[in-house]
């Protein structure tokens, strides 16, 4: 039996773990304002929120509803458009009616939950931020201009939000209805009486299931599930011996948010908008991105480049296997199906090292790319290569670690020649193929010039001879 709360209600449902939560909420509760576009993640229609306790605080998180399995609903607040309505429109309604932000309406319900999402986030007031809460959501007809205006009349009614008690400012000023402020009891007691029925672990392996659900939903909504997803031991971010150490479930929301991994990557932030949506971030883990073993992976791309390890357990054993081992060929793992990823592990990279992560892609957000590619680079006090770890996607069969130019770059200085030298190199290691997002000698262009923007953030100089405008 699957339990939560869905708006004001508490649901006990018996359906399969695997059907979505945009399905129960439609077809089963009748609730129509969640809307169907594209059922694959990219539009944003089927947004709703997803209330969970973070770190002992209710922390709200939009979710595509479309990929959202049942199972991942269990003890969380589910909290759709009617789940806001009240008498009078909500300010973010108001704002997206006043603004002429809806024309057709289909999007509207999407951007309105994003929107709230937004408000309901403690921190969160500024006009920018509150455009990047809906880089989830597709409008056909407004042309976006409008919804950015909406977004300004949003930040702005927000302004004197307090930090401390934002869920009693925002029924006091009537963001969301007043039954929230029980939220946080009603769900302590759900998640304490659903702690002790414990819970399944055989079944198909299910993070986020922003991959499966794309690829395999008739699989995930006739098997058992085995959520990953919400397993406390597969969460949490912490260094130990100078390793960084990662639960494998940790979404890639949660890895942007985490003051340890923007101490140890400065540009994290430019790095992980450049990854799927709020949405599809809020829901995907890390190890999901791994295993999924896409030759374009971002996730997989940038930890391939700290040249990271996975911990692989099953009911008898563990093991660790460096990343760059894992991938055998397209999609195969070196990974037993009984086997789940537990742990990442990455050497925190000193503080002379350099890390860049780059990717292409035909439109620059929401979009999976062209080519990717990610690079630590450490000198020495020579200014020779001491360290180095260099990776890429979309070249070759499977996300790729360039072992090759690592090994002829070592102990040398990253002079204009040694790189054209290295360039020769790295295309002889690669093999990509002509497909819809460009053809092979598109991709090693793009390759050759996101490796050389790695050396750029070293060295600028060094490069000018071999830089294409
Ligand atoms: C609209 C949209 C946009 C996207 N954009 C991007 C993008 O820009 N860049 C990008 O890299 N990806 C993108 N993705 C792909 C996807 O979001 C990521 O790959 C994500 O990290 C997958 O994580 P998940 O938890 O949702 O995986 P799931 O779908 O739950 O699982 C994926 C695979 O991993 C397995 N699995 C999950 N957890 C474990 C574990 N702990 N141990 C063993 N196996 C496990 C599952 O069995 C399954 O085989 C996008 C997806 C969508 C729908
Ligand atoms: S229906 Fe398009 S994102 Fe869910
Ligand atoms: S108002 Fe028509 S799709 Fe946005």
């Amino acid at each position: 039996m699957i339990q939560f709360i869905l708006n004001e209600q508490l649901i006990k449902t018996p359906l399969p773990p695997g059907s979505t939560v945009l399905d129960f909420v439609r077809y089963q509760k009748r609730l129509m304002g969640t809307k169907i576009g594209c059922r694959e993640g990219d539009c944003g229609a089927c947004t709703l929120l997803v209330g969970d306790f973070e770190n002992d605080k209710l922390v709200y998180r939009s979710m595509t509803s479309c990929l959202m399995p049942l199972i991942n609903a269990q003890g969380k607040h589910i909290v759709t458009v009617e789940g806001i309505n009240m008498k009078t429109l909500s300010p973010v309604q108001q704002a997206m009616m006043d603004t002429n932000g809806t024309q057709c309406g289909f999007c509207t319900i999407g951007f309105v939950m994003s929107f709230t999402g937004f408000v309901l986030h403690e921190e969160n007031k500024e006009y920018q931020k509150a455009v990047e809460c809906v880089d989830g959501n597709i409008c056909r007809c407004t042309g976006y201009k409008s919804i950015e205006r909406a977004a300004a009349v949003i930040s702005e009614k927000v302004n004197d939000k307090p930090a401390d008690s934002t869920i009693d400012w925002l029924v006091k000023n009537e963001f969301i209805p007043a039954y929230f402020t029980d939220i946080k009891t009603r769900l302590l007691a759900l998640q304490n009486s659903l702690q002790s029925n414990g819970r399944a672990t055989d079944g198909l392996t299910i993070g986020g299931g922003t991959d499966l659900n794309v690829q395999k939903h008739q699989i995930v909504k006739k098997s058992a599930l085995n959520n990953v997803f919400d397993s406390k031991s597969l969460k949490g971010i912490r260094i130990g011996n100078n390793q960084c150490i990662i639960g494998a479930s940790v979404t890639v929301t949660e890895c942007s948010e985490s003051k340890l991994m923007q101490d140890i990557f400065p540009n994290l932030d430019k790095h992980i908008k450049l990854v799927s949506s709020t949405p599809i971030r809020n829901m995907a883990t890390l190890a999901g991105n791994l295993v999924n073993a896409s030759p374009i992976g971002d996730i997989t791309v940038f930890l391939l480049a700290l040249d990271a390890a996975v911990v692989l357990n099953n009911k008898n054993s563990s093991r660790t296997i460096k990343l760059k081992d894992f991938y055998k060929g397209y999609k195969q793992l070196d990974k037993a199906a009984d086997e789940i990823i537990t742990q990442i592990l990455f050497d925190v990279p000193s503080a002379n090292a350099v890390f860049n992560f780059e990717k292409v892609c035909k439109r620059t957000y929401l979009d999976i790319a062209s080519v990717n590619a990610a690079g630590l680079i450490q000198l020495d006090e020579k200014g020779d290569i001491e360290e180095l770890h260099l990776s890429a996607g979309g070249v070759a069969p499977y996300p790729k670690y360039l072992s090759n130019t690592i090994a002829f770059l070592k102990g040398k200085k990253p002079t204009s020649s040694v790189l054209k030298e290295a360039i020769q190199v790295m295309n002889d290691e690669i093999t990509p193929i002509s497909d819809a997002r460009g053809t092979a000698d598109y991709k090693r262009l793009l390759l050759r010039q996101l490796f050389l923007a790695h050396f750029a953030n070293i060295e600028e100089t060094v490069l000018n001879d071999l830089l294409i405008h």
